[in-house]
């Protein structure tokens, strides 16, 4: 899953390609790259790392013309020589996604004498582009796709054209029109501040972009016009406003997330009451963060609606042949909208006749636009790839939903409840200090997160942050079940977080926080309870948290695990931003 970028028309294609990968690298930054036409060639430009490498590289560059890509790997390691563009002959293709049927294409591609370089799934694109070429590289995308299988975003230049062709199907392509030339690229984000109006092309489109024209054809080739549409990304840079890092800013961010996220909500109430209406069954889905909020959702729709819900990660609800039928609602829980796994299972959902409700963060996200309805999370712009305040946005987004469904009067009651939540949270951040358990955390050779019912689904919350921040290992498990296998991995250099928040189950979850330390392991316990701070003060350490309505309360054990996961990576010096392996939004399968 990668970002993509392309620009055609009066200005510095240099500066304009490399100011867009920036804005696109939270896609991944494995590598990065771009290719100019100058002069009628191609020039190549490519490095394994950060966009900055390329900095000082494209200053050499006099182009109008250009395609650029930052990479997250799936085939072939993070290198040179896998970063794109890939090049055939006189071309050169940007890509993202994944060709599923590659192996073939380039076993083929060999045998009529090509000579691949990468290890990559996208160079079989520049052979095949090269292969069909005829003189008009838009026909020989045309010809190229109709043998692809997978997702793809692609964009192409040809030295013998001053224009680009792109194509797409299943992975965000956008069209930008500007003062100077027109732009391609992978989200609106890459093009802020370069054009007022976008197109978002749809699947099976391809488009033909020159200085002074676009032309878009749908999947039969046939010519047809798109909305365009405001862009709506702004243009400053996302600041850091002071913090050493974006993590801690947005974690910081959480109150507002919350309160935006209900204000927000209020806007789509009745057409959300509308729609779900007749609903006997509900399933929700997403992916990492997202379906832990998806958990946490479930519980609130069987409790306060009293409707059956699932909850399933979308890579795995794709593939159950699940029993759905029109009075089926899946709620698809995605920050970006756009993760496949998410999007492919909203899709599925709607096939079958479901309601789909799309709870994101991204307004103008394919999930949106599919989706039968879209209940917002206000939480702004995330940047670190590790998910805060758009987890609580969705919480607080699923609490409200669930609460409709479960009638006016207990709407008005959750509305008024929740409206209660963003001091709270300034309150639990204010006081928090997770600097002596963090170094506990970071020197330890596992973290085990437990709890029980929602205390549980938050444990999974924190175990994940603290493995994709600090690199730390460790599993989220429900308290009740370490007696039958995981108290074997409990030892000395094992620390336990149990969260108990939750009165009636409080004494369950106590009997863990024995059952640890009698094998001798360390166990800290989040809690907002009066009783457990007096059993065990002075015993283990405690991180106390303000009193707060049992459902609401994972809002705020979820910022202290975040928090706890935060300050662990920065003990141990991490990436916390840009953790290794991972991409903020991942649009691949
Ligand atoms: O954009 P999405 O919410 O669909 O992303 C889903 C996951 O990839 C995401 O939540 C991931 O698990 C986060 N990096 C976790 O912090």
């Amino acid at each position: 899953m990668c970002g993509i970028i392309g620009y055609v028309g009066g200005g510095n294609a240099a500066e304009i390609i490399l100011g867009g990968l920036k804005r696109l690298e939270y896609r991944g930054y494995d590598s990065a790259g771009a290719a100019f036409l100058s002069d009628g060639k191609i020039q190549l430009i490519k490095k394994q790392g950060r966009v900055e490498k390329l900095a000082p590289l494209l200053k050499e560059i006099h182009s109008r013309t250009g395609i650029g890509h930052t990479r997250w790997a799936t085939h072939g390691v993070p290198s040179d020589i896998n970063a794109h563009p890939h090049c055939a002959g006189g071309i050169a293709v940007v890509h993202n996604g994944i060709i599923e049927n590659y192996a073939e294409l380039k076993a083929e591609l060999i045998s009529g004498g090509a000579k691949f370089v990468s290890d990559t799934d996208s160079e079989v694109v520049a052979h095949l582009l090269l292969k069909n070429y005829r003189g008009d590289l838009v026909f020989a995308l045309r010809e190229t796709v109709k043998l692809l299988k997978g997702s793809y975003a692609l964009m192409a230049i040809c030295e013998s054209e001053q224009r680009i062709a792109v194509a797409r199907h299943k992975s965000p392509l956008i069209i930008g029109y500007g003062a100077d030339g027109n732009f391609c690229a992978s989200d609106e984000p890459a093009l802020a501040g370069l054009c007022n109006t976008i197109t978002i092309l749809e699947d099976g489109d391809i488009a033909e972009i020159s200085e002074k024209s676009v032309k878009i054809f749908d999947r039969f080739f046939n010519p047809v016009t798109r909305n365009e549409e405001p862009n709506l990304a702004v243009s400053a840079s996302l600041g850091l406003d002071g913090y050493p890092h974006y993590m801690l800013k947005e974690l910081n961010e959480t109150p507002l997330s919350v309160e935006a996220t209900a204000r927000a909500f209020e806007g789509v109430k009745e057409r959300f009451r509308e729609e779900l209406a007749g609903v006997r069954r509900v399933i929700l889905t997403g992916c990492g963060t997202a379906y832990h909020a998806a958990l946490i959702g479930k519980r609130y729709i069987e409790c306060f609606a009293r409707i059956p819900a699932e909850c399933e990660t979308a890579g795995e609800f794709r593939y159950k042949n699940p029993v759905i039928d029109e009075h089926t609602a899946v709620f698809a829980v995605s920050q970006s909208g756009e993760t496949a796994d998410t999007v492919e299972a909203a899709r599925l959902a709607l096939s079958l006749g479901a309601k789909v409700i799309a709870v994101t963060n991204s307004h103008r996200s394919e999930l949106t636009r599919i989706a039968t309805v879209s209940v917002p999370v206000a939480a702004g712009p995330e940047i670190c790839v590790a998910a805060t305040k758009s987890y609580t946005g969705q919480i607080a987004a699923l609490y409200l939903s669930a609460a409709v469904l479960a009638g006016e009067k207990f709407y008005a009651d959750c509305a008024e409840k929740i409206r209660l939540i963003p001091n709270l949270l300034t309150l639990t951040l204010e006081s928090l200090d997770m600097r002596s358990l963090a170094h506990v955390c970071a020197s330890s050779s596992g973290v085990y997160f437990l709890g029980r019912d929602l205390d549980y689904a938050v444990a999974l919350e924190g175990s994940l942050k603290l493995k994709e921040i600090s690199y730390v290992a460790g599993e989220g498990y429900p308290s009740g079940e370490l007696k039958h296998g995981t108290l074997a991995l409990i030892d000395v250099n094992t620390t336990s977080v149990v969260i108990i928040t939750d009165e009636e189950l409080a004494g369950k979850s106590g009997n863990a926080v024995e059952q640890v330390l009698s094998r001798g392991g360390k166990v800290a316990v989040i809690t907002s309870l009066e009783g457990v701070k007096e059993k065990f003060s002075g015993k283990l350490p405690l991180v106390v948290l303000p009193k707060c309505d049992k459902y609401l309360s994972p809002l705020l054990s979820a910022v202290a695990v975040q928090m706890l996961a935060y300050k662990a990576a920065a003990v141990l010096s991490r990436e916390i931003d840009k953790p290794r392996n991972l991409a903020k939004s991942v649009t691949v399968e």
